[in-house]
């Protein structure tokens, strides 16, 4: 009956209404809109999932470092890159990649064999790479590092130095917090926080007289969360992350610029040779070294103040401490003794068994 009337409006729409029509409508566009907001919420809980499935497998640092483009050339081609621990690992591949991008480089490590090789390895594949090696040694106190800046700002006709990068660090290898010796907390102390801090002090009042200069300072994700098993490492990243944060609201007017950048864990070629000599576990899912050079630059091209470089579980945790820290630090403390067992047995100590598995882990 519903359908006659419809199909006699349709013809002539001053026909008359029935009494039942009104509401039949009425009762159609709940309908209908009931239809759209369900099929709204399976379209946000799919969006939803998918970004959750990303986050958990594929996505390889903070949300606000992996939505920005690639490295910005122009903003570092021509310009002088200082490179502390260019000799192996992250800092070697940072000098490669910033070679290909036009920077002048100063690389610089205590082993000048070594710089020398990365030297030449670079110029074989950028014969037109400008790059002055320059040994020196974090740990020598201020009177050595004063000649070193000195001789640093020297380079390429006195062009001075537009990024310095503090990539050289210590580590010893993973131990109890009370463990540690007064020598190892001061060789950590030493080239970590005290050299890296004393160059800094020495090389930006240059940097303040041409009113501009960016220092990208490799931290750690132990910087930001707690690290079981290497507490003073941990505390050497952390004071860094304390002094530079602090540099830079004190200076960001004058022109300088600080990207403080926060690896987990990282596959340098070190790190694989380390683990074939031990159990390596399948779950254990580090970030290359290329990618991690290349996550840096993208910081600081980009002008970012902080970047955190890691898969999961690490990208997790950091999430949390920094936006929950009461579940954070309550999930730290689940994993610490755990860690540290993990750490004895040169096991996985970036595992998912130390937050989901038993009291021991492998
Ligand atoms: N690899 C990772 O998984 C990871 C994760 C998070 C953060 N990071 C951070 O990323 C940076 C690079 O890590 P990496 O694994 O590539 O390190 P690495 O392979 O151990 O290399 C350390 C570099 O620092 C130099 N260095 C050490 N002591 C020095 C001193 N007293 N004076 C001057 N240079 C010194 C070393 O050269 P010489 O021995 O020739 O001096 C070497 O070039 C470090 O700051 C590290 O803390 C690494």
């Amino acid at each position: 009956m519903y359908g006659v009337y419809s199909t006699l409006r349709l013809l002539d729409p001053k026909f008359p209404r029935t009494s039942e029509e009104p509401k039949r409508i009425g009762q159609r566009h709940a309908g209908a809109k009931k239809m759209l907001l369900l099929f709204l919420l399976a379209l946000l809980a799919g969006a939803a999932a998918f970004l959750l499935f990303k986050f958990a497998t594929v996505v390889d640092g903070d949300l606000t470092l992996v939505s920005r483009g690639p490295p910005r050339r122009e903003r570092v081609d021509g310009k002088v890159v200082w490179i502390t621990g260019a000799s192996r690992g992250i800092g070697e591949v940072l000098s490669m990649q910033f070679a290909n991008l036009g920077a002048k480089l100063i690389l610089s490590a205590r082993n000048k064999d070594e710089l020398e090789r990365v030297k030449q390895n670079i110029l074989s594949k950028n014969p037109d790479s400008r790059i002055e090696v320059l040994p020196m040694d974090l740990s020598a106190g201020e009177e050595s590092l004063k000649q070193v800046v000195h001789a640093a700002e020297s380079l390429f006709s006195n062009a001075g130095i537009d990024y310095m990068i503090h990539n050289a660090a210590f580590e010893r290898p993973k131990r109890g917090a009370l463990e540690e010796s007064e020598g190892g907390l001061k060789a950590t102390f030493n080239v970590n926080v005290i050299g890296t801090i004393n160059l800094t002090r020495l090389l930006a009042p240059y940097m303040l007289d041409r009113g501009m200069g960016h220092f990208v300072v490799m931290s750690s994700a132990a910087g930001k969360v707690p690290a079981p098993g290497q507490a003073v490492y941990s505390a050497s990243k952390h004071a860094l992350n304390g002094y530079f944060t602090s540099l830079r609201s004190e200076l960001c007017t004058k022109g300088i610029k600080v990207t403080v950048v926060c690896p987990g864990p990282i596959e340098t070629p070190q790190s694989s040779a380390a683990a074939s000599s031990v159990q390596r576990h399948s779950s254990e899912k580090r970030v290359s070294v290329e990618r991690c050079a290349e996550l840096t630059i993208v910081a600081a091209t980009h002008g970012l103040k902080e970047a955190w470089i890691s898969y999961q579980p690490v990208l997790t945790v950091m999430y949390l401490v920094q936006y929950m820290p009461t579940i954070g630090y309550w999930l730290m403390d689940k994993i610490g003794a755990k860690r540290l067992d993990a750490a004895a047995k040169k096991g996985n100590t970036y595992s998912w068994n130390l937050i989901f598995g038993g009291k021991k882990s492998a």
